[in-house]
């Protein structure tokens, strides 16, 4: 029994869509950028490897929640064999949707022969999906689904799945290591953004750094009282910086926002103090965005028990269900679902 929206799930949507339309919009590769490979790599596409291997060629698959696609690229790639454990050419048809706008710019540079097979569909949530019945020979999904409502979302996948398709899908698992991570990088952007931290204390550097740009400039602020304490402050941010640096984990976001402040002060020097403070205030919108994304993604990811619930919604039209979690070396990478007729 599925049931309609509230008022408050459908502003969280939209929301959602607007802050995932943003980061897409910036040529992020996939969700985590910054603290994976490309395509995650290693186990999940060691999963996707084998899920793929069973599919007969010319098949039509859904991806859902696709994002810039990190999925579809790893299938189309499997599909042309390029990556070795396929040696065939699958042939597949592909369709990848998501509730943000995408069209991801690996896909723009395929010939267009692969772009007719690849087709990305945006705007389109996984709880009302533009698809007649029955078309999907396999339904996947990669850290996608479980943002979704799921018992609307699932009624939607298998009501567009084939009657012999097949269902795969990797979700984040409420302990594994993106959801540690998520947590540790949350920290350190609320520090970032904090009054003592490193945003707002590069910020009331912006306008001394622009009149340092100038030996007059120089010299009067080597007299003001107001930019010393200035000064002394963002030093004080930089020390604790190098305290948070010290533990490697989860610091990226910390090696980044070090690498935009620097390049806010060589901007505040060259073209005034305006641009560099419109540049910061684009700084501080992503870093409020990343921190968005990271809280939804520790509120989607699933426990044991909503794994479950997620296999009870599938199970009646797909018994044979594989449940099991995706170890990447010493890490739990989130959960690996398969289930068939
Ligand atoms: C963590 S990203 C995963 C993207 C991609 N599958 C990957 O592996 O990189 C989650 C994606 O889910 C999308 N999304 C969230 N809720 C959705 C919904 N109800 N329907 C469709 N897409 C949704 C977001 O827009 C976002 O692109």
């Amino acid at each position: 029994m599925t049931h309609e929206p509230t008022e408050e799930q459908e502003d969280r949507r939209r929301q959602r869509q607007a802050v995932w339309a943003r980061h897409w919009a910036s040529g992020a590769v996939h969700s985590c950028a910054g603290s994976y490979d490309d395509t995650y790599g290693g186990a999940i596409a060691s999963f996707w490897r084998g899920v793929a291997a069973a599919w007969a060629p010319g098949g039509r698959v859904l991806d859902i929640a696709t994002g810039s696609g990190a999925l579809p690229r790893l299938l189309h790639g499997l599909s042309h064999g390029m990556l070795h454990g396929l040696a065939a050419d699958l042939a597949l048809q592909l369709d990848a949707v998501d509730l943000a706008p995408v069209q991801p710019a690996w896909w723009q540079a395929l010939p267009a022969a692969d772009q007719t097979r690849l087709r990305f569909h945006g705007g389109v949530a996984a709880e009302a999906l533009p698809f007649a019945d029955g078309q999907f020979d396999a339904v996947v999904s990669q850290y996608g689904l479980e943002y979704a409502d799921l018992p609307r979302a699932v009624a939607e996948l298998l009501r567009v799945r084939a009657p012999r398709g097949q269902v795969a899908l990797v979700l984040h698992h409420a302990a594994s290591r993106p959801v540690t991570l998520a947590a540790v990088e949350m920290a350190h952007i609320g520090w970032l953004r904090s009054a003592e931290g490193l945003l707002p204390t590069a910020r009331a550097m912006l306008a001394p750094m622009a009149q340092a740009a100038t030996p007059a400039g120089r010299a009067s602020l080597a007299a003001n009282v107001n930019a010393i304490a200035r000064r002394k402050r963002f030093n004080a941010a930089q020390e604790a910086l190098l305290g948070r640096l010290s533990v490697p984990d989860g610091a990226d976001v910390l090696q980044e926002a070090r690498a935009a402040v620097h390049q806010l002060f060589a901007q505040a020097q060259q073209q005034g103090g305006a641009a560099a403070e419109a540049a910061w205030s684009a700084l501080d919108a992503a870093l409020a965005d990343a921190h968005w994304r990271l809280d939804e993604l520790r509120r989607c990811a699933l426990a044991p028990a909503a794994a479950q619930h997620l296999c009870d919604l599938l199970r009646p039209a797909l018994p044979h269900i594989g449940l099991t979690v995706l170890q990447e070396g010493p890490h739990n990478m989130g959960w690996a679902l398969t289930a068939r007729p």
